[in-house]
């Protein structure tokens, strides 16, 4: 599900976004939890409520991202920059995602800040991945 595009669910009309947060809606609290809704969508939905003043930060559900016995897992991704991916993410990270997207979104090179970057996000980089057209 996309909860962006020409209009963002506050009804305001949105450019284009830079940055995308992929949160996995299917991550459980704990390997083997039976709760529903499972700890990702809940993560989901708060990163939507954190996001509701970031028109430019587009949120989209994704079903798994291969990092299920580290999550609740999430993407940050520029889309001409680098793309981030993290886990070991609690409800209370929601607003941290939404910082991890403006730091990147406002970065000159393309990467995310390490400095003023949130603490989950240095202590739960799962890894990064380079630009599509990146050349060292
Ligand atoms: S279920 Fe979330 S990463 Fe696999």
């Amino acid at each position: 599900m996309d909860f962006s595009g020409p209009e963002h669910e506050n009804g305001t009309a949105t450019a284009k976004p830079a940055v995308t947060i992929f949160v996995c809606a299917s991550c459980r609290a704990t390997e083997g939890s039976t709760e529903e809704p499972r700890q990702g969508t809940h993560l989901l939905h708060a990163t939507i409520k954190a996001a509701a003043q970031q028109p430019e930060v587009t949120i989209k559900s994704v079903n798994c991202l291969s990092n299920c016995k580290r999550g609740p897992s999430a993407v940050i991704a520029r889309q001409d920059g680098w793309t981030y991916i993290f886990g070991h993410l609690a409800l209370e990270n929601a607003g941290d995602l939404i910082t991890g997207a403006e730091l990147i979104a406002t970065s000159s090179d393309g990467l995310m800040p390490w400095k003023g970057r949130p603490d989950c996000l240095k202590r739960n980089m799962i890894a990064r991945i380079p630009p599509f057209d990146f050349n060292a």
